[in-house]
């Protein structure tokens, strides 16, 4: 095998799709755009869905780039040898252009003869056929072609050789490329389903031919796509004959730094190792969540509140192995040295990286210590097993702690929490909260998560608005970025508005809101959005049932919320700045103050 760094990896990926004939494209944002049901970018693909149905992608019909992913449902388990909370990956798509045989052939040449893998190391897992589609026995003889023996070829159902981008939408058989680690076999018909540990998944090579419709039933695309993905850090990790990612160049430096700031030794035991591990992945994925073109700031809801998370987790995780988190940015800053060649936003946006790390850093670590102390006395004094809901409610809202956070020192303590009980407290706060909102608004105190509630409702009026005014039916939401003080639209439209039109559009979104017309949410299938003519119905083809909110008779949109309950709410909406963002996108700023 040939050893490799990363960057050695990602160019010789790029340079080897490009000499056969694929246009390499940039990273999309990790936060995708129009799409409420999900929150981050999470594989290649998800930004290329429009072109796996069948829209022409400008770069052509075969592209290959290197994507920054966001996975955070493992996150529980970062800290052992391979769990990341982001990631890099390497992808190939054919888009309508070639299929089975060209694919299979691109990735054995590029695992045996860049990469050097002996063949005999390689086993691959094929679709096993049932009613929707049958099995692929024509893969497998590609395969076998190029010299992996019958062995070697698992054939395995849809549970494992089957790809979907979500309930709905593109998906397709897939075949996956696995390097057999030199462990033992599990057993005597050891496969990679056993995942036993013999055998790492890296590449995995989507037939996408199918569209999946509300229903369950599997279409027949337009044309028929190839969607590749090979994790960077697994790569890297195998092709140099490690055990961890965490082990691999990319961790190299914020390891060190850990180590220097906590005088603490990587491997000098398991418990060391894995906060140190915890803290170089959650701070990596914080600095790519903040740096990312379309920036999240730390925050009670959405991508903000997983940013959130992982911020706290690592400031926790900091304070145990004896590191000051006010620190925590010195180690951003090494990511932003070390990434900022492949992923420019993050020197561009270094300042915000550091400012946001650093408060949020502030901000939790006031009331941690209390916290902790907090958790100890309960737990001494609790009846059972059980933390009461109350009290995790308390914790979170006098502490600060994530309620994620507190379910995890207390089962590290060999408690439970009282969810149902936590769920409840917290909607009796919120509802207490609504219903004061107004009144606090008044004198300007809306609290930050109210604020960007009545923001995101304001964006809804704001969006509607402009096609009114400036008389088009095709403007469309191209980004969307909130803050409690303001929210920030961009929108295609070609040229600056003039000051009659933004006069205009400002009077149009606080004529809404004087009406006080009320938000309403109704959970619905996409078809029945589509008749409903809501905005955003393209976006939203992964959930076979989504949100549609209603502002009265101005706005229908499919969205995640939250929302204001009614526009009067709002306060008086104005526009602070319009500008142009990109080429034929203009970007507005607006705020809402308290109405006189
Ligand atoms: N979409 C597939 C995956 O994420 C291949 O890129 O594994």
């Amino acid at each position: 095998m040939k050893k490799m760094t990363s960057d050695e990896l990602r160019e010789s990926y790029l340079k080897f799709f490009e000499s056969k004939g694929h246009k390499i494209i940039p990273s999309a944002s990790l936060i995708p755009e129009n799409d409420p049901s999900v929150l981050f970018t999470t594989a290649g693909m998800h930004p290329l869905v429009p072109y796996l149905l069948g829209q022409k992608h400008p770069a052509g019909r075969r592209l290959c780039d290197v994507q920054k992913c966001v996975r955070t449902g493992d996150i529980d388990e970062v800290g052992d040898a391979t769990h990341l909370t982001f990631f890099e990956m390497l992808g190939n798509w054919s888009l309508g252009d070639y299929f089975k045989e060209e694919s299979i052939g691109f990735s054995f040449e590029f695992l045996t003869k860049v990469l050097e893998i002996p063949v005999e190391k390689i086993a691959v897992t094929v679709f096993a056929g049932d009613e929707d589609c049958p099995r692929d026995t024509f893969a497998a003889d590609v395969w076998e072609k190029h010299g992996i023996p019958k062995e070697r070829i698992f054939y395995l159902p849809k549970a494992n050789n089957w790809w979907y981008a979500g309930p709905t939408g593109p998906c397709g058989s897939d075949t996956e490329i696995f390097i057999d680690t030199g462990k033992k076999p599990c057993c005597p018909n050891c496969s990679p389903a056993d995942d036993c540990g013999k055998w790492v998944e890296i590449w995995n090579n989507v037939f996408m031919e199918f569209n999946r419709t509300a229903d369950g039933k599997f279409e027949p695309l337009k044309q028929k796509n190839v969607d590749t993905g090979m994790g960077l850090e697994r790569t890297v990790c195998m092709i140099n004959g490690l055990s961890s990612a965490y082990d691999t160049d990319l961790f190299a430096g914020a390891i060190a730094k850990i180590s220097e700031l906590s005088g603490k030794k990587y491997g000098e035991d398991e418990e060391t190792t894995r906060a140190i591990r915890i803290i170089a992945d959650h701070i990596r994925t914080a600095t790519f969540m903040i740096g990312d073109e379309r920036g999240v700031v730390p925050s009670n809801v959405d991508q903000g509140y997983v940013l959130r998370r992982l911020i706290r987790r690592a400031v926790r995780f900091a304070r145990q192995i004896g590191c000051d988190p006010a620190r925590l940015v010195d180690i951003a800053k090494i990511y932003i040295e070390q990434y900022k060649k492949i992923y420019p936003e993050l020197g561009v946006n270094s300042g915000r990286i550091v400012d946001e790390l650093a408060k949020e850093e502030e901000r939790f670590s006031k009331t941690l210590e209390n916290g902790l102390k907090e958790i100890e006395k309960v737990l001494k004094y609790v009846q059972g097993d059980t933390l009461n809901g109350k009290t995790a409610f308390r914790l979170y809202d006098t502490y600060g702690f994530p309620i994620e956070m507190t379910v995890e020192i207390c089962r590290e303590k060999w408690y439970g929490v009282d969810m149902d009980g936590y769920k409840k407290a917290f909607e009796e706060h919120q509802q207490k909260s609504h219903a004061g909102a107004e009144q606090k608004f008044k004198g300007g105190l809306a609290d930050s998560s109210e604020m960007t509630t009545y923001l995101h409702t304001a964006t809804h009026i704001l969006l509607a608005t402009l096609k009114k005014v400036l008389g088009r039916e095709d403007i469309q939401q191209k980004g969307s970025n909130i803050t409690p003080e303001r929210l920030r639209f961009d929108f295609n439209f070609e040229r600056p508005l003039t000051d009659e039109e933004k006069k205009a559009v400002e009077d149009g979104v606080n004529d809404a809101i004087k009406r006080d017309l009320p938000v309403t949410c109704e959970e619905m299938t996409v078809e029945e959005a589509r008749r409903q003519n809501a905005v955003g119905v393209f976006g939203s083809r992964y959930g076979e049932i989504v949100k549609v909110y209603t502002i009265g008779d101005v706005d229908k949109e499919i969205c995640g919320g939250p929302h204001a309950e009614h526009t009067g709410q709002l306060g008086k909406f104005r526009i602070v700045k319009e500008q142009s963002s990109s080429a034929g996108i203009r970007r507005i700023k607006a705020v809402l103050e308290p109405s006189a």
